[in-house]
């Protein structure tokens, strides 16, 4: 495919109304977008093309029933200016996933890597050089069909956008375990990058927040017993010196971060336990003192601490971020393998030449 990508180049840009000092998550976004079709049954010729927005048939399929998927994914630029995607053939894998279960056609993986790769070195200039910035990247695909039946589209639109970032978290995290509602349950979307898990998550986030926390731990839709994960973030503790993570099921999100942390961390010698973690395991770990560490794992999240767990009403304080062992490490290692200071033993950086 790749020479195939037909690409129209914007004859203006808007780089410089970009403040860079102050970028926040998600908000700035580049001068070209790649998009591509998906009508009789084929992916049609993809095309980079001036950022444009979108005209809608009002009863285009995926505004009615959320027949959309998406990706996160991170790329940054290294010393000699040349771009690397981290791990983007986990995401296409992943993405391809989230598309059989909610009945939508998979992507090929060229299309999505080479569609990424000619969006990052067309609109190269935009790369933020601030510490702790990348440009992320945001793969999506919708149903396009206009028809109020509830059924699978025909058609369809996959594209890419890319927005020079900053953090998600700009802060330590304060998170409170959800026991009321569900963001998802067996035999559910929960571990798909589909709408409705995050839609599921808004309510109940809102109320978090009026309560003076960022996020929730969402618990399982049966018993609410068990840690499943943020919805912007998996979730890993470290407790008598093991990292603990609640194992992957079809209620959780087979996060990018998650698994290179265990990856690094089976590296350094630290003993990983992938299994069902119960809130009152936690609970129980945190009056005792043996919570040592806690932190959400995500693309966009990368890894965030959590600074105070609130169950039941009571809320429980973590010991301070900088006497961190594990997080900060590990933080450290996965940030330099992305900004290619660091050896990358496992292949994860696709670089890009410009
Ligand atoms: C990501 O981490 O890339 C995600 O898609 C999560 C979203 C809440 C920003």
């Amino acid at each position: 495919m790749g020479s195939s990508i037909i690409i129209e180049k914007s004859d203006k840009t808007s780089i410089s109304a970009v403040d860079y000092k102050n970028l926040g998550f998600g908000k700035v976004f580049t001068d070209h977008l790649f998009e591509v079709d998906y009508v009789n049954g084929q992916w049609q010729t993809p095309k980079i093309v001036p950022f444009h927005n979108l005209s809608l048939h009002p009863a285009t399929s995926f505004i009615h029933y959320g027949q959309t998927i998406f990706e996160g994914l991170k790329a940054f630029k290294d010393i000699n200016g040349d771009i690397l995607v981290f791990r983007p053939k986990t995401n296409w894998a992943r993405m391809n996933k989230s598309a059989e279960r909610v009945c939508m056609p998979t992507i090929p993986e060229e299309i999505f890597i080479q569609g990424l790769e000619a969006l990052l070195k067309i609109d190269e200039a935009w790369f933020p050089k601030e510490a702790g910035t990348s440009m992320y990247i945001r793969p999506f695909m919708f149903s396009m069909d206009a028809e109020i039946r509830v059924r699978p589209s025909d058609t369809y639109k996959f594209m890419i956008i890319i927005s020079p970032s900053g953090a998600y978290y700009s802060e330590p995290v304060k998170v409170t375990v959800e026991k009321h509602y569900v963001r998802a349950s067996n035999g559910g979307l929960g571990f798909a990058k589909t709408a409705a898990n995050y839609a599921a998550s808004l309510l109940p986030a809102k109320k978090a927040v009026e309560n003076g926390y960022h996020q929730l731990i969402w618990t399982d839709s049966k018993e609410h017993k068990y840690i499943e994960e943020a919805g912007t973030m998996n979730f890993m503790f470290v407790i008598n010196g093991k990292l603990i993570t609640p194992q992957l099921s079809d209620s959780i999100l087979d996060g990018v971060t998650r698994d290179s942390i265990i990856q690094l961390a089976k590296d350094m010698g630290v003993s990983v336990e992938e299994r069902k973690v119960s809130v009152e395991e936690v609970v129980d770990a945190l009056k005792n003192g043996t919570l040592q560490d806690a932190f959400g794992a995500g693309t966009a999240a990368t890894v965030s601490h959590i600074i105070q767990i609130a169950n039941e009403g009571v809320d429980y304080h973590l010991p301070p971020v900088a006497q961190r062992d594990f997080s900060n490490k590990v933080a450290d290692l996965l940030n330099n393998i992305k900004l290619g200071l660091a050896p990358d033993p496992h292949n994860w950086i696709h670089k890009i030449k410009l």
